[in-house]
């Protein structure tokens, strides 16, 4: 036979002191309570962190996201680099090959290197590698070629180009372009001096 337990009483006060009496919640009201705020809890956790996940972590136009680089700036082909600092990069239209997007950090031990217009190359104040306005390895302690970012040109046809996975110069044949997006999450290493 089962008998039903009376709820158990207990006396609780209110704001101004008075006692009033009310009903405990049983053993199992009570873990019902503890699970269900456990549950709502891990749920919130989940749901915070997905968010945060999905957020971009760069913004546009800052280090370590994209860059919309205004094509009007770009230099005529085997005119002087130009510098982007806030983007950490170079801009360089070489001639015969293309527009390819340096990464402005040297590859032996991180200074920023110039462009020197009278040598017509990219040279490093610290230890003296040299590079040439593609990028590539000329002389110095410099282990690698110059790093190169990412970038996808639209022109006026409509078409488009990405830099491909050795970072080698976009070529332009002559066509004008209208859009250029620069990621600068998106580095490639040159293999070595090459
Ligand atoms: S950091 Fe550029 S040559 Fe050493």
């Amino acid at each position: 036979m089962v008998t039903a337990t009376a709820p158990q009483r207990m006396v609780i006060s209110r704001a101004d002191g008075t006692p009033v009496e009310v009903n405990a919640p049983s053993r199992r009201e009570f873990l019902y309570y503890i699970w269900g705020a456990s549950i709502v809890l891990l749920l919130g956790e989940a749901t915070a962190g997905l968010i945060w996940f999905m957020l971009p972590r760069f913004k546009e136009g800052t280090f370590g996201g994209t860059f919309n680089y205004p094509p009007a700036e770009v230099p005529h082909a085997g005119g002087a680099p130009l510098n982007t600092p806030e983007g950490r990069f170079w801009v360089s239209n070489v001639e015969n090959e293309g527009l390819v997007m340096l990464y402005a950090v040297c590859t032996h031990l991180g200074c920023l290197y110039k462009w020197s217009e009278s040598n017509n190359r990219f040279e490093c104040p610290c230890h003296g590698s040299k590079f040439q306005r593609n990028g590539r390895y000329i002389e110095g302690p410099a282990p690698r070629s110059l790093d190169r970012f990412r970038t996808m040109l639209t022109f006026e046809d409509g078409t488009t180009a990405v830099t491909n996975d050795a970072g080698d110069p976009i070529p332009l044949t002559g066509r004008a372009i209208v859009d250029i997006r620069i990621d600068t999450s998106d580095r490639i290493k040159r293999p070595g001096r090459v």
